[in-house]
């Protein structure tokens, strides 16, 4: 018997396929010039990845390596201040970005009933984002419309007593 045939089968949701990288050579020559304005101060280093995410709203792995590499500093250090602040994101965002409200109100009304169901029709869960980009899947803790819960922002729209059961007429309203 093969190690292929013991091994056991995958549970739950498969793997997503791969987000294509957006370091192109513009970025990468834009990213230098970040880098350039803190070289030599360390502890710039949050000033220096806030301007580096400013490039593409995220932080991909060649960011990171790039700005450890150049600033002398661990890459281990450089992804701990990524993964402590959560200003930061290493997860491309999608055109568009869903928040499921799970505030009181919201979670008492069925709030973790609609997440459940976006994250099905999606295929995300929380914080990630579709292979295709088109949409980023978040939750927020009130968004000040208790009182018509459950509630879900995409982008700037508030939509307002969401049933789990129209999520689907809900996300087509977004290309
Ligand atoms: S708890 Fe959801 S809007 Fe306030």
């Amino acid at each position: 018997m093969t190690t292929t045939e013991l091994s056991p089968a995958p549970l739950g949701r498969p793997a997503l396929p791969e987000i294509p990288d957006d370091m192109t050579d513009d970025v990468r020559a834009r990213l230098r010039q970040v880098v350039a304005r803190h070289q030599g101060h360390p502890d710039e280093l949050i000033q220096l990845l806030h301007e580096a995410q400013a490039l593409l709203g995220w932080l991909p792995h060649e960011m990171l390596a790039t700005i450890a590499t150049e600033m002398g500093l661990p890459y281990s250090r450089v992804r701990g201040v990524v993964t402590f602040y959560s200003l930061f994101t290493t997860v491309p965002r999608g055109r568009h970005t869903i928040s499921s409200c799970l505030g009181t109100a919201c979670y008492v009304r069925g709030g973790r009933d609609v997440l459940a169901k976006l994250s099905d029709t999606l295929g995300i869960d929380e914080d990630e984002t579709t292979p295709d980009r088109r949409f980023s899947l978040g939750v927020v803790r009130c968004v000040g419309a208790c009182g018509l819960a459950p509630v879900v922002t995409v982008d700037d729209d508030v939509h307002k007593r969401v049933n789990p059961n129209k999520i689907n007429d809900l996300l087509e309203r977004y290309e």
